[in-house]
């Protein structure tokens, strides 16, 4: 990794992007706005930063529905929450997943999402730090959600949502940065939700290759067929 003193504007300009995407403390206002003026650039700046967790988001879906489900990888239907500009999306389309649907806090970001036509419905102004009220319950084989568990982007508590609208014996494939797995209890609201019957851990990489500048863990984690919240 080049110090700060070897990179070049643009990637100096980048990172500063990046980070000052973490210091918005999980304001709705402020996030939407922030990436309403990163929407164009963001491609190129995470790109710059050797970002790979939709990759691996999506390889790791991939694996799931190789090694558990009946359907084929056509017939599964997945969410992207928090899609951003729909580059889980392309990861998922090259590995012959088809049935996407997306949604993001910014209308910006998921205007460039539905542009990819990756996604069969991208939905803008919709936040995961409240209920998903427009997305029923059990709906989806698999949800993923990469790069949102990110410092001044959404609570641990998020999870619940994503486990209601996953069908029973589905997964959930998420991204932790390293600095947000550190300062939130997230690992504690996987305990809860466990306790609570809501998911399983089914696996987990911890301190995997995420940005240049650091790591991520990725989970996966099951919804238990026996407690699934009733169709809503
Ligand atoms: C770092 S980007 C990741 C985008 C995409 N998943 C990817 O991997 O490229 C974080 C995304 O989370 C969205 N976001 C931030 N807070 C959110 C919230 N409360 N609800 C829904 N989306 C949110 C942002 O608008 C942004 O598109």
């Amino acid at each position: 990794m080049p110090t700060l003193n070897q990179q070049t504007g643009p990637e100096q300009a980048a990172r500063k992007r990046i980070k000052d995407s973490h210091a918005l403390d999980g304001d709705v206002g402020r996030l939407a706005h922030f990436y309403r003026g990163w929407a164009s650039s963001y491609e190129l700046d995470v790109d710059r930063e050797g970002y790979c967790g939709p990759t691996v988001v999506a390889e790791l879906a991939s694996a799931m529905q190789t090694a558990y489900f009946a359907n084929e990888r056509a017939a599964i239907a997945i969410l992207d929450a928090g899609c951003g500009t729909g580059l889980v999306g392309a990861q998922l389309k090259r590995l012959g997943f088809q049935l996407l649907d997306g949604f993001d806090l910014s209308e910006e970001m998921a205007e460039k999402a539905r542009k990819t036509r990756f996604y069969r419905h991208v939905q803008g102004d919709v936040n995961l730090n409240g209920p998903l009220s427009d997305y029923s319950s059990a709906t989806y084989d698999i949800t993923i959600c990469c790069g949102v568990f990110t410092l001044g982007h959404v609570r641990p508590d998020a999870l619940r949502e994503l486990a209601r609208v996953t069908r029973p014996n589905g997964f959930i494939i998420a991204s932790t940065r390293k600095s947000y797995a550190e300062a939130t209890s997230f690992e504690d609201e996987v305990r809860r939700l466990e306790d609570a019957g809501m998911l399983v851990t089914a696996q987990c990489l911890k301190n995997g290759k995420y940005m240049a500048e650091e790591g991520a863990h990725y989970w996966v984690f099951e919804v238990p067929a026996r407690t699934s919240a009733p169709a809503g």
